[in-house]
């Protein structure tokens, strides 16, 4: 063999080594190595990653990533335990992982970092004080694609407004809006609009619209933990909730709330919870037969809960109309369940007490069976783009 030809194979064979090295996903990290507590806690963590703590250079989250470059570079936080008082907003387009330290890294109810807000929309004291305000975490471009606005359609985004974060994840961190422990008014953990994001082995807190997933949202969420009280899933964008716990801190509207509009249809918006459990805090609260599983906020409301475990609070309608007056309730409004169970699910109450929702054939419920179906936006392939979802977590 020439010793051209033996030259020119081993340029081929390291070229594609260079190029398997360029296309490995950026987690190619032990995820419980860079979490567990270590004298040097940045110990297996990425390159690019950032300490956040207590006694460190950056004491709050904000902090880091308010250092981080506005460009496309992948860079993680590590947060140490702790309470931290504040509002985090990520505008970057980049990959960013935040994680908290801990030593469960597949359990959110053992999660030591708390980040923690007090607002909400009714402690506006002068003019408008949209929901988006009240976030504690806010992933988004801009401040105006973050706005809930009003109406059937919501907030006009500007039009030419970047896509913002393209690949968020957050892991074994508590995002709480402590405004108030009931209901009063908007108090968002989470805000997500024109980006994608995960959370994996998160909590998200608060009673009214904990998550808001707005104008072309992607968020995804596996084995977390998301506690409200009213409509505390709402929003225009796309949610995936994967194996995790919807806790009832009471009743109130619905589990789920969501809009349709013009700038939604390119997704197959809407919220889709599977493989769940929903179910009251704790045995103290008097609510059986009391909690909606959603309600149109319009009369383009997809929603759908396929193979999740109902317990008897939820009413035996299911779903329920907006209000008595103004039901928003049409032909175009997806109110469903796919084989949920548990005391929660009623059949005969669910085709009798109000006939409003619907109980999905397998044809039906074909089209949103798999995140690859349903996360449209933006385009990337024959079923979208789902890159950005972590498809094994557990560390
Ligand atoms: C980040 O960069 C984008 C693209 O260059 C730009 O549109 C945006 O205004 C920048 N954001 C900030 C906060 O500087
Ligand atoms: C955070 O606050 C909670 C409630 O006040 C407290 O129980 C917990 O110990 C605090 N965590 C840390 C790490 O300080
Ligand atoms: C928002 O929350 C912060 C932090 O808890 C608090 O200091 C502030 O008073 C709150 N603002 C409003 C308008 O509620
Ligand atoms: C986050 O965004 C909200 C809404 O734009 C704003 O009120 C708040 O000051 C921002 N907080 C930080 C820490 O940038
Ligand atoms: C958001 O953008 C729209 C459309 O450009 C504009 O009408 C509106 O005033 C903006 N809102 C804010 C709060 O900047
Ligand atoms: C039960 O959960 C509710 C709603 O979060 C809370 O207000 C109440 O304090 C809890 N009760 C007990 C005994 O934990
Ligand atoms: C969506 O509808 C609103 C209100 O009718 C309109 O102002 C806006 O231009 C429409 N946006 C798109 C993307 O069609
Ligand atoms: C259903 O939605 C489509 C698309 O927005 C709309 O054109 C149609 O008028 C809606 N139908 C009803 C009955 O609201
Ligand atoms: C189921 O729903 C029916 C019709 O509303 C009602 O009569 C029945 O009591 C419900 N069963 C339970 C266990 O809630
Ligand atoms: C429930 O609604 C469907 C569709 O609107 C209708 O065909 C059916 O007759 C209704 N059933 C009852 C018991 O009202």
């Amino acid at each position: 063999m020439a010793v051209t030809s033996i030259l020119s194979r081993v340029f081929t064979l390291s070229f594609l080594i260079f190029l398997l090295l360029l296309i490995s996903p950026s987690t190619a990290y032990s995820r419980k190595a860079c979490q567990s507590p270590t004298r040097n806690p940045l110990q297996g963590c990425p390159k690019n990653t950032l300490l956040v703590g207590p006694s460190q250079k950056h004491t709050t989250v904000q902090s880091a990533i308010l250092n981080l470059p506005n460009n496309t570079t992948p860079y993680t936080i590590l947060v140490l335990p702790g309470n931290y008082t504040e509002q985090l907003n990520i505008t970057r387009p980049g990959p960013l992982t935040v994680l908290g330290q801990t030593t469960h890294p597949n359990d959110a109810t053992k999660n030591s970092v708390n980040i923690i807000w007090h607002n909400a929309t009714g402690t506006a004291t002068t003019g408008t004080y949209d929901n988006a305000y009240t976030s504690t975490l806010t992933i988004a471009p801009t401040l105006n694609s973050s706005l809930t606005g009003s109406g059937p359609t919501g907030n006009t985004v500007p039009a030419g407004t970047p896509f913002g974060n393209t690949n968020f994840r957050a892991y074994n961190l508590n995002f709480i809006n402590a405004y108030l422990p009931y209901s009063a008014g908007p108090s968002l953990a989470l805000s997500v609009s024109y980006a994608n994001a995960g959370f994996y082995y998160c909590g998200l807190y608060s009673y009214q619209d904990t998550v808001y997933v707005g104008k072309l949202g992607n968020a995804y969420m596996y084995s977390s933990i998301v506690g409200g009280q009213t409509d505390f899933l709402y929003g225009f964008g796309t949610l995936w909730v994967q194996s995790s716990l919807l806790q009832l801190r009471g009743c109130g509207g619905g589990v789920t709330a969501w809009k349709g509009s013009n700038t939604t249809f390119v997704n197959k918006y809407g919220v889709y919870v599977h493989d769940s459990e929903v179910r009251k805090a704790n045995e103290s609260l008097q609510i059986e037969g009391m909690c909606a599983l959603g309600r149109p906020w319009n009369a383009q409301h997809r929603s759908i809960f396929a193979n999740t475990y109902l317990d008897d609070s939820i009413r035996p309608s299911g779903y329920i109309e907006w209000s008595a007056t103004d039901p928003r309730v049409n032909y175009n409004t997806t109110m469903a369940e796919y084989h949920d169970y548990g005391p929660g699910f009623n059949l005969t109450g669910r085709l009798q007490a109000a006939n409003i929702t619907i109980e999905m054939t397998a044809a039906q419920y074909a089209p949103y069976s798999t995140v690859d179906k349903v996360f449209q936006y933006p385009f990337s392939g024959k079923f979208g783009n789902t890159a950005w979802i972590d498809r094994r977590p557990e560390a």
